[in-house]
């Protein structure tokens, strides 16, 4: 039997906060920033990823769906009983999900009819009412975020919280994930990265750490192929060159969101990761750290990789480790899939091993 001071000496290694949760929507946030050994000690940085994976819902899009949601409670746009309308195909539709339950709402999720059966049944297990809809570009009135819009507008007591453009997403990264970075790392941090998808997660941290350091940070923006912010950041808003796809997803952008729009100006650089550094980044986490993340992620890490080398030895990189594998394991661990997308070379042969879906 261990003494009682030496059983809480034993486990208060495991524990970081000692308080209860105000339920599910207390548990967001507040998430672990694990150092990136391998990558750290090969750089000379200290290389470190919010572990985004660890939020209730799963993902960085969590943070996002409660502020969305409370946005709209504070604005009265929604009352008790009231119902959630968000076009989404994919971590922000969980994430409305869980909080809608969490808070007793409705949640009513359109998306495009190209998406896998498990997106769809994940979102009904979670009580989510799911329309899938054709695919059509966003200039077609019936793309699915303009039909979330009208039914939303068609409702009593219902919101569209229209994650791209409503601000209320970049501000729970300036309220939440900025501040966690900023304290975990003692105000330590010089440098950011990660993608962007609506822009939220990428524009409200940089607000915040730029703000917190008198622009000492540096932050550089993450791209995947396909995606136009690469070119829009070198080129100094001049131009917008899409072209190309990638394997990534919830991230890669046609366009400057509203999220995105106030804080450009702050951007220092940009950095376009093909997919291949992506897949191998993805592996090797698995392999040397144990950390098992989806494409978002594993490209997000790669981009510190890259930012930690362009800023020299000695310095503090933090990025995004935006959801875990689970989500993509079909694909991600499917050899015939690698091999569809050109892929499997650019994973080593030691490496291979992980691939255990024909
Ligand atoms: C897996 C994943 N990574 C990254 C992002 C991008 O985050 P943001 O929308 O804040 O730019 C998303 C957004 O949905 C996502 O689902």
């Amino acid at each position: 039997m261990l003494g009682q001071r030496r059983l809480y000496a034993t486990a208060s290694r495991f524990i970081t906060s000692a308080r209860p949760t105000n339920g599910f929507v207390g548990a967001i946030g507040n998430t672990p920033l694990i150092r990136i050994n391998s990558l750290s000690k090969e750089t000379g940085c200290e290389i470190l990823g919010k572990a985004e994976f660890m939020n209730p819902g799963g993902s960085v899009k969590d943070r996002a769906a409660l502020f969305v949601v409370e946005d709209a409670e504070r604005k009265g746009l929604i009352k008790a009983g009231g119902t959630v309308v968000e076009g989404t195909a994919g971590n922000t539709g969980i994430g409305l999900a869980h909080v809608c339950r969490a808070k007793g709402y409705k949640c009513v999720i359109y998306m495009p009819n190209t998406q896998s059966q498990e997106k769809i049944d994940l979102l009904k297990m979670l009580g989510a009412d799911v329309r899938p809809v054709p695919a059509v570009a966003y200039d077609n009135p019936n793309n699915y975020n303009h039909q979330a819009k009208r039914f939303a507008e068609s409702l009593d007591n219902a919101v569209w919280t229209n994650q791209f453009d409503n601000t209320a997403n970049r501000q729970a990264h300036i309220e939440t994930t900025g501040p966690e970075i900023w304290a975990q790392t003692d105000g330590k941090v010089d440098g950011f990265t990660c993608a962007t998808g609506t822009g939220g997660t990428f524009a409200g941290t940089t607000r915040f750490l730029k703000e917190a350091s008198d622009g000492r940070v540096k932050s550089f923006a993450a791209d995947p192929p396909g995606s136009v912010i690469y070119s829009y950041v070198k080129s100094k808003g001049k131009e917008m060159v899409r072209g190309g796809s990638s394997i990534t997803e919830g991230i890669g952008q046609g366009r400057i969101t509203a999220n995105l729009q106030p804080d450009i100006e702050l951007i220092d650089d940009a950095l376009k990761i093909p997919d291949s550094a992506t897949i191998h980044m993805l592996y090797r986490l698995l392999d040397e750290e144990g950390i098992y993340l989806g494409a978002s992620s594993a490209l997000n890490v790669a981009a510190a990789y890259e930012m930690a080398k362009a800023l020299g030895p000695g310095k503090t990189i933090v990025t995004m480790m935006c959801d875990g594998a689970y989500r993509y394991q079909s694909r991600l661990f499917s050899r015939k899939w690698l091999e569809s997308k050109d892929l499997l070379g650019a994973i080593p042969e030691h490496l291979q091993k992980y691939i255990a879906l024909a």
